[in-house]
């Protein structure tokens, strides 16, 4: 337990991790991220852990993306210090050697379906609404967004949804075969938790040993160098008007007006 995260140990080596930064959807700063990163450490090395569920705290968010409000005066060092922070966080869930499950029943944009997509499995309810908003704020996916999301439902409908900033609900997830089934809103979280023991029944060993297997056959080593080319680019562009007005018109609570540069 610490000022944003929550662990809750459940029977059958099952796992709760809360994201808990419920006044601003839960949205990830450096703060929240070095925490996840933490427990993630923890809970990799602990024996009795089998299944880990990612959740976000109160009822709108799982997690609505990096933390706007200190991007917007990020310099070009320090937006690739923290691109590479999420990458971090995002590498360490995909290899992690426990089974993973996003529990997504909100809001999940930017770096938050990013975090899910590192995930072994996105469970979602009917609620739950996934997109990668980041060029309507001038910049791009800083969390692996723009390898993993077209690694998940191939190149030409990630950059569809990358390039419109389209936000979109689980039904149509499901149907871009992002996630495996939608669930109604009361009943959403005991469905995760009867997902997560049934698959805590098998033997964890062998599951991490394809789980290694598929995560190759994946790329994962390429996913390696790529996330360091997004965290160039996604810093680079923190050098750009866009990038300031796109930022700075969020938190005015009003449209921004880009320029191109
Ligand atoms: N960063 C910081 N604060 C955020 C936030 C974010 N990503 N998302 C929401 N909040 C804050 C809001 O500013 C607001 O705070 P105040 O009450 O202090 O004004 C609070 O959370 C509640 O949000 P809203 O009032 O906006 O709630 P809503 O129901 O009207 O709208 C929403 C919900 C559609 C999710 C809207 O909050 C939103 O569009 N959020 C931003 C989503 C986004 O663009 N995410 C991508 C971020 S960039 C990124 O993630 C980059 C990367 O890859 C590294």
């Amino acid at each position: 337990m610490t000022d944003f995260i929550r662990i809750e140990k459940q029977e059958q080596g099952i796992v709760i991790l809360t994201i808990s930064r419920p006044d601003a959807l839960n949205a990830l700063n450096v703060e929240v991220l070095k925490e996840l990163r933490k427990a993630l450490e923890k809970l990799a090395h602990d024996r009795e852990v089998r299944v880990i569920v990612l959740r976000g705290d109160g009822d709108k968010a799982f997690v609505a993306g990096a933390d706007i409000r200190e991007m917007q005066s990020m310099n070009r060092g320090q937006a690739t210090d923290f691109s590479r922070l999420g990458h971090s966080v995002c590498l360490m869930l995909e290899n992690m050697p426990k089974v993973t499950i996003a529990a997504v029943h909100g809001y999940a944009l930017g770096g938050g379906t990013e975090l899910a997509l590192a995930c072994d499995f996105i469970m979602a309810s009917e609620k739950a609404q996934f997109g990668l908003p980041e060029v309507s704020l001038g910049v791009i996916p800083g969390f692996g967004g723009t390898i993993r999301l077209a690694r998940a439902i191939g190149t030409a409908k990630a950059k569809e949804i990358l390039f419109s900033g389209h936000r979109f609900k689980a039904d149509e997830a499901q149907s871009l075969g992002l996630i495996r089934q939608t669930f109604p809103h009361q009943e959403f979280f005991n469905e995760v938790l009867l997902f997560a023991k049934k698959i805590s029944a098998n033997s964890l060993h062998a599951i991490v040993s394809a789980k290694k297997l598929m995560n190759e056959f994946e790329e994962t080593v390429g996913t390696h160098l790529k996330v360091d080319a997004e965290a160039h680019q996604f810093g680079s562009l923190f050098e750009s008007h866009d990038q300031k007005e796109g930022m700075n018109a969020f938190v005015e609570k009003r449209a921004a007006k880009f320029a191109g540069l």
